[in-house]
């Protein structure tokens, strides 16, 4: 939900700002904009489209040592030149860029800012004419108060970095909510939205705490609480980004996060039989007295979640269930201190989960984070947070830290039961290293045509299957923009049966021998109503007249681990259709990788 970056330093700003940005675009590519101060003036240059387009249609002088960036998720006007950041102030002094959402900016705009000229329909554009209209009325007071004095009439979240035309070698920031770094290296200071846009060299970096802002200049950065106290801000050691926005041979980020999925199980795995985990370092009190467990995500989370309440309740014997993070703000079931809510988020940025912590922990629930990002939001407001170890996802489709949340909470759900999950993770990861990739993106490929062909499709399932349905479905739909949608098979003749009809594309996904009757009679029902069928299965399915060239196989693993393995060909399925039909999976129309609005 737009990505921010800003440099200082020695070395060329315009291409640290390039690749800044190019690290964070998973965050929003409707547009993206850059500026800088040249000679006596602040320049802006912006446009329509992603990263790449920006750099190749402008020209930036050379010698540039400041400046920021963004690349946008248009939340507040439409996607056009005009409204991409970065946004000037009505007297071209400040340019800044935003990410979050102000919330009484039209309120601003009409009032205390009535008498200046908008330019956009942009929420951004009332901060930088506040900063602006209070530079303006106290010239005598330092533009850094000016942004504080700013922040306090400001409603909503955000992150901002800001430069102004009288200080040419400085850039402002500030915080609240929205996610914001900083990173130092020798001689630059990069700002961005996520460690991943800070620059490879950076030795040390600092997460900048909720409602501080201040200034960063060549002698120093220097931080302030809201109210104008001094705030020392603690910078640590710099985390490896190795693998970061790069593909190896891969064609796109999604295909290479695939085809990384049985490393990730075997290396999560790996960091949780560790004898000082990040589950037994939890002190034992904060497991003790949990009565019932809510799991509380959003997208592809909420299905890994769904997958963790359904093991937790079979295993640990709690009661378990699943919300989604934004409607359990509005309506949260009974949670008290003998609550456990888990909260799963890739991102651990998620603006529907955050909120979700902030309402169970007002009900007193011990919280409990589960991402992939420990730099992130989550961790600091969570009571304590599991990694799930994926590394960086970049495609905004989450593939394999789906795979490494649901191994996470499977662990999760046996630790819960007796503290023992050993037994859990050395199968998991047995079966993880069997896993034969290549096979599966082969047995996908069969099925690439008719799939595409298709005018909607429709997953179904039972029990466990059921939920590889919900994220198949939605994996398709994320990137080849093929309607489809997943119901569990029993509930098919209450209603959606009528939907069926010749062209109906229908995929039963039966991995659990004890169903295999059941699912595959309802779909004989839609089969004779003229629905086309496919079988995903890793079972015999020869007894019940079904045809091998309708039969796409699932991996054959152990049925218990089968939501966490037969998810990988259905990843595959939605990787190549969407290839197939000439579209980008990294960066499908309409989303965002992280999405830090409600
Ligand atoms: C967005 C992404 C989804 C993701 C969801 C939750 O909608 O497009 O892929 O599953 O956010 O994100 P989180 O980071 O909280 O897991």
């Amino acid at each position: 939900m737009c990505g921010i970056v800003g440099y200082l330093g020695n070395n060329d700003c315009i291409e640290n700002i390039k690749q800044g940005l190019l690290n964070v675009e998973y965050r929003g590519y409707d547009s993206a904009g850059i500026s800088y101060i040249d000679g006596n003036k602040i320049v802006v240059q912006k446009r329509v489209g992603n990263v790449q387009n920006l750099f190749d249609t402008i020209t930036c002088p050379d010698g540039i040592h400041c400046g920021i960036g963004h690349t946008r998720w248009a939340t507040h006007g439409e996607v056009c030149e005009k409204n991409a950041h970065p946004h000037l102030s009505f007297n071209n002094k400040f340019s800044l860029v935003h990410n979050g959402i102000i919330e009484n900016y039209a309120m601003l705009r009409d009032n205390v800012l009535s008498e200046i000229p908008f330019r956009t329909d942009v929420d951004t554009e009332s901060i930088v004419n506040m900063v602006a209209y209070i530079n303006q009325e106290k010239p005598e007071m330092p533009i850094v108060n000016c942004l504080g004095e700013s922040l306090k009439s400001l409603q909503g979240s955000y992150a901002i970095a800001m430069i102004a035309k009288e200080t040419p070698d400085v850039i402002y920031f500030a915080r609240k909510e929205s996610p914001l770094l900083i990173g130092v290296a020798d001689g630059e200071t990069f700002i961005s939205s996520d460690i991943l846009g800070l620059g490879k060299n950076c030795e040390k970096y600092v997460v900048v705490p909720n409602g501080v802002y201040g200034v960063i200049a060549t002698d120093g950065i220097k931080a302030y609480k809201q109210g104008g106290k001094p705030y020392e801000l603690e910078f640590k050691s710099m985390i490896s980004l190795g693998e970061r926005a790069d593909k190896g041979d891969n064609a796109h980020f999604m295909q290479k996060e695939i085809n990384e999925i049985p490393a990730v199980i075997v290396n999560t795995i790996d960091i949780y039989l560790k004898p000082l985990n990040p589950l037994t370092i939890i002190e034992p009190s904060f497991w003790e007295g949990i009565e019932r467990i809510e799991f509380i995500a959003c997208g592809t989370s909420y299905h890994a979640s769904m997958v963790g309440a359904m093991f937790a309740e079979d295993n640990a014997h709690k009661v378990a269930r699943t919300h989604f993070a934004s409607e359990f703000v509005y309506n949260p079931p009974f949670v008290d201190e003998h609550t456990l809510c888990v909260f799963v988020s890739q991102s651990g940025e998620t603006a529907d989960t955050l909120h979700a912590v902030k309402v169970a922990k007002e009900k007193g629930a011990k919280t409990l984070g589960v991402t992939n990002v420990m730099t992130s939001n989550l961790v600091h407001v969570c009571d304590h947070t599991l990694p799930i170890c994926a590394g960086v996802e970049v495609a905004v489709a989450s593939t394999k830290a789906y795979n490494a949340q649901v191994t996470v909470l499977l662990l999760l759900a046996d630790f819960l039961r007796d503290g023992n999950y050993e037994t859990i993770a050395r199968r998991i990861s047995s079966e993880a290293m069997t896993l034969n990739l290549e096979e599966m993106w082969a047995n996908a490929k069969k099925f690439v045509k008719k799939i595409s062909n298709s005018r909607s499709i429709y997953f179904v399932g039972r029990h466990m299957d059921y939920i590889t349905c919900l994220e198949s479905s939605l994996k398709l739909k994320e990137i080849s923009y093929i309607p489809c949608e997943a119901y569990a098979a029993g509930e098919l003749k209450h209603g959606t049966i009528a939907l069926v009809e010749e062209g109906t594309t229908m995929l039963a996904i039966v991995t659990e021998p004890k169903l295999i009757s059941k699912t595959l009679n309802i779909v004989e029902q839609a089969k004779a109503r003229g629905a086309t069928l496919i079988y995903y299965t890793s079972l015999n399915l020869k007894d019940f007249a079904v045809k091998d060239k309708d039969v796409m196989r699932a991996p054959v693993v152990d049925v218990e681990l089968s939501p966490l393995f037969s998810i990988i060909p259905m990843q595959m399925v939605a990787y190549l259709v969407s290839v197939g039909k000439g579209y980008n999976p990294d960066r499908p129309r309409n989303l965002a990788k992280s999405v830090t609005v409600e």
